[in-house]
């Protein structure tokens, strides 16, 4: 694979948890982020652990496919480690990194990486669909949205998770982060996410699920979410939910 020059927020995430799949541009820029933040390596665990609380608990309902937007890197605990039985379409936009998941998954039988543009699910290949959410839109269905609700505006976000609630069958489930304000107090750091990074207040949260139903947990810091044990002690950046789509 040719060396990437610009830095992806994927493979500094995948820097942060310790992975294999990151070039020098990322971590630089990673780096750079620290400086201007403070540590991220424990926050970006939080969040990935409350990924695999989230997948696994969602697979307890009985759901044994899984389709995952804005995937980035598919390793380091990610869906398909956290429910290997499980059937597993990762997608994302960005060319680089659907090259790179398609490398590192290749061989997988479960799991598949391409194209898939959040905010229009019908950008999806139907053959990825077919071969690895086996019944889409009539069996129940995981799907993964983290690291994706902070890069879009409220009214793009509600619009997208109500086509994906018309579009999964009774059953399905949601897991989903939103970023708080935590980075309000770092402002060369909220420089650096860009424009089109939005923080939000957790009020705000639960309104733009809209008809999916958070489980008993609501809407909460990822560390509370089911911990396995006493929460991690990390900033309060992610909050997250599993929301279920009911029947009818
Ligand atoms: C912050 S990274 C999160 C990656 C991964 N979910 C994780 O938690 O490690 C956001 C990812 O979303 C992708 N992305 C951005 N806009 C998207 C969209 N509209 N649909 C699908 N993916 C998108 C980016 O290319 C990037 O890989």
């Amino acid at each position: 694979m040719v060396e990437p020059d610009q830095p992806s927020t994927a493979r500094m995430i995948d820097f942060w948890l310790g992975g294999e799949h990151h070039y020098p541009v990322d971590v630089a820029a990673a780096r750079a982020f620290e400086q201007a933040y403070g540590p991220c390596a424990p926050v970006f665990r939080a969040l990935r652990a409350f990924l695999g609380r989230a997948v696994r608990g969602i697979a307890a309902t009985g759901v044994d496919s899984f389709l995952v937007f804005g995937a980035g890197v598919p390793t380091m605990g990610n869906v398909h480690e956290a429910v290997p039985e499980a059937t597993v379409l990762y997608t994302d936009v960005d060319p680089v990194t659907i090259r790179l998941g398609q490398r590192i998954l290749a061989g997988s039988d479960r799991a598949g990486y391409g194209f898939g543009d959040a905010t229009d699910i019908g950008t999806l290949d139907p053959a990825l669909l077919h071969r690895f959410v086996p019944g889409w839109g009539r069996r129940p269905v995981g799907v993964v949205f983290l690291g994706l609700a902070a890069f879009l505006d409220d009214e793009t976000l509600a619009r997208t998770l109500d086509e994906l609630y018309a579009a999964v069958a009774p059953g399905s489930h949601l897991a989903i982060d939103f970023d708080t304000e935590e980075l309000a107090g770092h402002p060369e750091a909220l420089a650096m996410m860009g424009p089109a990074f939005r923080m939000r207040a957790p009020a705000s949260f639960g309104p733009l699920l809209g008809r999916w139903t958070p489980t008993a947990e609501g809407v909460v810091p990822v560390t509370e979410w089911r911990p396995d044990g006493p929460p991690a002690q990390v900033p309060d950046a992610f909050h997250g939910a599993v929301a279920v789509r009911s029947a009818g």
